[in-house]
């Protein structure tokens, strides 16, 4: 029997286990209650509360704008519907960057108001102190490297990253900081497949993919991307499981044509 088979609730020690057993670990985002608790059903490992909330769930442009309250609100939210997947919430941004002890005090607020069991947060080196103080106060980090969308205005664009030598040696070189600081997982994302294989064979944490190909210890995406739900985001990354969107589309209109029609209720829908 497989550890995914066997485990009740999936801790960041059972990803460690899957690692080393060779088990993929299946990702996948979520927001609120409802969705959560389907997926969790399914039997993903983890759920994600990415901040991608703040495209998918808000409409903005970009993950910047998303709050700490926010975010707390989503991952109570999810907590709620959740009994076996392992539950982390991204840490937003301008929450975590400033200092070790604003990064502590955003993530403590995390764990405390909404239940969740661990957090996330984008970068390297540059935030090894604040890792290193989370760590220490009892809270399971999960780092993310290569395309940082919190960093969008940094690179100007949202094109694959670290495919010269200079910013893949630094990739590496920041996974084992993070692998040494505690992180007990770290998500690549958008990075040539060659490297997130190299990546994942010399750290001993978990390594997630999104888009980054397949040699990597497991997969994430977007819910509302793998479901069709957002139809103008196509990476070639992203493999769409259903188109949502179209289904969705489709029952509001004939629920519309059928209040038009006075066909809705009909005399077995009422009172
Ligand atoms: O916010 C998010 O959804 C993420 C995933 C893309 C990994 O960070």
């Amino acid at each position: 029997m497989s550890v995914h088979q066997q485990v009740k609730k999936v801790t960041t020690h059972v990803l460690k286990e899957m690692k080393l057993m060779g088990e993929k670990i299946s990702m996948i985002t979520s927001y609120d209650y409802s969705m959560a608790k389907i997926v969790d059903r399914a039997g993903i490992d983890v759920i994600l509360v990415g901040d991608s909330a703040s495209n998918v769930m808000a409409g903005h442009k970009s993950t910047l704008p998303i709050t700490l309250d926010n975010m707390i609100y989503h991952g109570a939210a999810v907590r709620r519907g959740v009994k076996r997947a392992l539950v982390v919430v991204d840490l937003p941004f301008g929450t975590y960057q400033g200092n070790s002890k604003e990064a502590l005090y955003s993530a403590i607020r995390i764990m405390k108001e909404s239940g969740v069991e661990a957090v996330k947060m984008e970068g390297g080196e540059e935030i090894i102190e604040s890792v290193n103080r989370i760590v220490s106060a009892g809270i399971p980090v999960m780092g993310h490297l290569g395309l940082m969308p919190q960093s969008i205005h940094k690179y100007g664009t949202y094109v694959v990253r670290a495919t010269e030598d200079d910013e893949a040696n630094k990739l590496i070189d920041d996974a084992h900081k993070l692998e040494e600081a505690g992180c007990f997982a770290i998500v690549l994302e958008k990075i040539p497949a060659k490297l997130a294989k190299e990546v994942a064979q010399s750290v001993r944490v978990p390594i997630i993919g999104i888009g980054a190909g397949s040699q990597v210890d497991g997969q994430v995406l977007v819910i509302h991307d793998m479901l069709g739900i957002t139809q103008e985001f196509s990476p070639r990354f992203l493999r769409r499981y259903h188109n949502l969107y179209q289904e969705i589309f489709g029952a509001v209109t004939n629920y519309i044509q059928d209040v038009k029609a006075v066909d809705f209720p009909n005399e077995k829908e009422q009172y």
